[in-house]
């Protein structure tokens, strides 16, 4: 039996992969949604132990416009981890589905599912880090304003989940990533360190007007994730990092916002910037089912969609 291919995070996958992944992704938002039967008579189990709106929809959608279908499994409607190991769940829904989709908190129960060797498993967001969101990050970028290669890209706010795959992005596709984050709610130095030892162009910086002077793109995302539990601190620590015109009009004239959303309006971003014409959030969230299609196609056929 050969090892499924899993798609659990990007600094576990060769650039060259991740890219051909975007490649494919851009193919078939070409080819619009009907008529694909890439995965005709395959299924994907989505489990949910966080709530979601976009992942959720765009998996579901996106399955379905490659002629497949998917299961929903949220953390109460299932054994998952609490009555039944999490490889051994793994093993049964092998049995029935040709993927699985997890969004948790613990990066180590992706690993548990992974190594049952079942059936690729894919990230839909830890505590740790987001990777399908940094593909359609990085789509819309390109789509946008052509290569990430070379460009500078600031990150303001809370050093997160979403923070750490641009970490990974930003070795993996090549570009200048500053991130500007309060000392207290830094990224893992591990994770930086894993870029830097590795040539990547990854700085550290206190001052967001620092960060994002003559950025090509401001990204950032909201200050209480799922799971944390220290609003009021949060937002004491992070006011400073809220981005709003004044701080858009230090990047360059053409700097994109990006967001992955669900957006904090008033806090993490102002109104101005968010619907404002540099903002590609609503793209950036349309890029999801995108490049879902195309990872779903990569782990599942391991092969280039017919787009
Ligand atoms: N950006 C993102 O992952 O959104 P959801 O939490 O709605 O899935």
């Amino acid at each position: 039996m050969s090892t499924p291919r899993h798609f659990l995070d990007l600094d576990r996958l060769p650039a060259t992969t991740l890219r051909a992944i975007l490649e494919s992704a851009k193919a078939m938002k070409r080819a619009g949604r009907n008529g694909s039967t890439t995965l005709a008579g395959r299924t994907l189990a989505l489990i949910f132990e966080k709530p979601s709106t976009r992942t959720r929809v765009s998996f579901e959608v996106a399955m379905r416009q490659l002629g497949g279908g998917s299961v929903v499994l949220d953390a109460q409607g299932s054994h998952l981890g609490v009555r039944e190991t999490i490889a051994d769940t793994a093993r049964v829904l092998g049995c029935y589905v040709d993927a699985i989709m997890l969004r948790t908190d613990k990066p180590q129960k992706l690993d548990d599912m992974a190594a049952a060797g079942a059936v690729p498993v894919i990230n839909g967001l830890t505590d740790a880090t987001h990777p399908c969101q940094l593909m359609a990050d990085v789509m819309t970028y390109e789509e946008r304003k052509g290569t990430l290669k070379g460009a500078t890209v600031a990150w303001c706010g809370d050093g997160n989940n979403v923070a750490a795959s641009w970490i990974h992005a930003a070795e993996r596709f090549g570009f200048t990533l500053r991130l500007a984050v309060p000392e207290a709610l830094r990224p893992d130095p591990a994770r930086i360190r894993w870029a830097t030892e590795r040539g990547a162009k990854v700085s550290l910086h206190t001052d967001p007007k620092e960060a994002v002077s003559g950025a090509d793109c401001v990204a950032t995302d909201t200050w209480v994730s799922m799971g944390n539990n220290d609003a009021e601190r949060r937002m004491r620590l992070l006011t400073p990092y809220r981005v709003d015109a004044a701080l858009m009009r230090l990047a360059k004239p053409d700097a994109l916002f990006l967001h992955c959303l669900p957006a904090h309006r008033g806090e993490e971003v102002t109104d101005e910037v968010l619907d404002g014409p540099q903002s590609a959030v609503w793209d950036e969230a349309e890029n999801r089912l995108h490049t879902e299609k195309a990872i779903l196609a990569w782990c599942i056929n391991g092969t280039r969609p017919d787009a």
